[in-house]
């Protein structure tokens, strides 16, 4: 045997580090140390704010959770592309059952990318009511780029859970219409108006890493008098590109580098607003700036405010730093982000008009279970408006919006009006959902991506659960989808 072979052997036979988190899933009523009224918030361990995640590349992140919920929940690794680990992507009823209150389950999800990414209930939108926190995946190379990092976490809390919010925007009539109250923020887990200072030494680089966990608004950042230099989107490392300010969007991760200056002599101001632009919900609200000090010297005078950049960073100009030439699309699929009337005039947001409804089955365990059926989208019930990929084929999806969206693939921004075209091969076997970020958007605007449920069932495999997980929509194992909720599709406007 060759030294090269002896070392692959080794290589392989060494296990990958275990970053182990127990969490027990708990209700919490609190504002947060917000001046308003109490809620009853989901978190982990009975307390605000949730365990930070941090890990390195090739590292097995373990979560055992115990749900102590009555209702059930999932969590989702947000970024994470889960190859060959579908079962473990949190998106209840569709990778997974839910986890059942009073139960325990385990995820285990090989974390073979860095960057900054997050953890989320992905069961009714449980991280509008808290269940949510940061996951950094650090990437020892990555320290040749600077010396130190500080992390921005936004969030947006509301005295309202979602249900409650959803009981309102879902009334006959449009009652419930305009939604209030508007949330307050927090950075880092307190009331922003209280984030501590950053310091900076001169000459030295950091990255700061900005994470808004928000439902609705944005996180527009920026440093007086400091440039900052653009290193990752969504987990992915781009070219450098000098920035005075930068918007991230719910869902959305970024990084910039910012270089100190050389002197102590001033501290500066940061500004960390939190906005929503073309969201009549939120009027009066938003925009809020939350500010803080960098910090050169304690004693050095406070550099003042001239004003705060407000120039739009269109992430769509950023570029990877792995260059890849335009695919060959060979299929297009057109989706229309639009909302829809009941007769009773309650509206959804939807993906061209269809009403969607969770099946009965995960979407995953039918995947598997129905052998050649599986590659019609009939089996998945008409209300989950699945798309079905072949294996490797490359997918242009055209997305229209009527009004600001934004789409989890990893995540986009699409204001009113205006559509984005995005091209990926369908080389990930998998049930992906992909779905509008803000939550009172996404319990409806959903489609769900079946890929390759050919190579799925070769090559997926899924730990025993003790609960029905095969057949069609409804369980049985034919075309035959009676009991699958079927609603007809949603007007484009009011009846009169
Ligand atoms: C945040 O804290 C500040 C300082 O204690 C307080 O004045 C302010 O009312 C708080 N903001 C909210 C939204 O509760
Ligand atoms: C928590 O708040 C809910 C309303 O949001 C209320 O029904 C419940 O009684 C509260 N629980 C406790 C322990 O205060
Ligand atoms: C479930 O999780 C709880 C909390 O972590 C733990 O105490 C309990 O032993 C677990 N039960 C099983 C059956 O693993
Ligand atoms: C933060 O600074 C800006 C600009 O000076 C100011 O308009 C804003 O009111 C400040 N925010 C708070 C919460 O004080
Ligand atoms: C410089 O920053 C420190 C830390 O925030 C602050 O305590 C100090 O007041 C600042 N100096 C001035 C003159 O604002
Ligand atoms: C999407 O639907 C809306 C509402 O029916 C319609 O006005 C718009 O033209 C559609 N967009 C496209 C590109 O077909």
């Amino acid at each position: 045997m060759s030294l090269i072979n002896c070392i692959l052997l080794f290589a392989a036979a060494v296990q990958a580090k275990r970053v182990v988190h127990n969490w027990d899933i708990t209700y919490l009523n609190t504002s947060r140390g917000l001046d308003q009224a109490p809620k009853r918030g989901i978190t982990v361990n009975g307390k605000f704010p949730l365990p930070i995640v941090e890990a390195e590349v090739g590292d097995l992140l373990v979560l055992n959770v115990h749900n102590s919920l009555d209702v059930p929940t999932s969590l989702h690794a947000h970024g994470i592309y889960q190859h060959g680990t579908n079962y473990y992507d949190g998106v209840g009823m569709f990778t997974e059952c839910s986890i059942a209150p009073g139960s325990n389950f385990t995820y285990e999800i090989p974390l073979k990318q860095s960057g900054t990414h997050w953890i989320h209930g992905h069961t009714a939108e449980q991280n509008f009511d808290g269940l949510r926190t940061p996951l950094i995946i650090r990437d020892p190379r990555e320290r040749w780029d600077y010396d130190d990092e500080y992390l921005f976490v936004l969030e947006d809390w509301s005295p309202w859970t979602m249900q409650q919010s959803m009981d309102f925007l879902l009334k006959p009539n449009l009652a419930g219409l305009p939604l209030n109250p508007p949330p307050h923020g927090l950075i880092n887990g307190v009331n922003g108006t209280l984030t501590k200072p950053i310091k900076f030494e001169p000459g030295k680089t950091y990255r700061i890493r900005l994470l808004p966990m928000t439902s609705f608004p944005n996180l527009e950042f920026v440093i007086d008098d400091h440039d900052l230099i653009l290193y990752e989107i969504d987990g992915v490392r781009t070219k450098p590109k000098t920035l005075k300010t930068i918007r991230v969007t719910p869902g959305q991760r970024a990084s910039v580098l910012v270089k100190a200056k050389r002197s102590r002599s001033n501290n500066y101001s940061y500004h960390v607003t939190m906005n929503s632009p073309g969201t009549p919900v939120l009027a009066g609200a938003l925009p809020f700036t939350f500010n803080g000090t960098v910090e050169y010297d304690p004693k050095a005078p406070l550099a003042p405010t001239t004003v705060i950049p407000s120039e739009e960073f269109d992430e769509l100009t950023a570029e990877s730093l792995d260059y890849l030439p335009a695919l060959q699309t060979d299929r297009s699929l057109f989706m229309n982000a639009t909302w829809g009337f009941t007769p009773d005039v309650v509206l959804y947001d939807t993906f061209d008009y269809v009403e969607f409804r969770a099946p009965k089955v995960p979407t995953l365990f039918s995947a598997l279970t129905m052998g050649d059926k599986a590659k019609n989208p009939l089996v998945y019930g008409p209300q989950t408006n699945a798309r079905v990929l072949k294996y490797n084929e490359v997918i242009e999806i055209v997305l229209f919006t009527m009004a600001s969206r934004l789409f989890a693939a990893d995540t986009v921004f699409l204001g009113p009006f205006q559509y984005v075209v995005i091209r990926f091969r369908a080389d990930n076997p998998g049930v992906w959902l992909f779905h509008c970020h803000m939550d009172w958007h996404s319990p409806n605007l959903r489609s769900v991506f079946v890929s390759a449920p050919d190579v799925m069932q070769r090559t997926l495999r899924v730990p025993q659960s003790g609960i029905p997980t095969s057949g069609n929509v409804v369980g049985r194992n034919d075309y035959n989808i009676d009991g699958a909720p079927i609603l007809p599709a949603l007007l484009a406007s009011p009846p009169h």
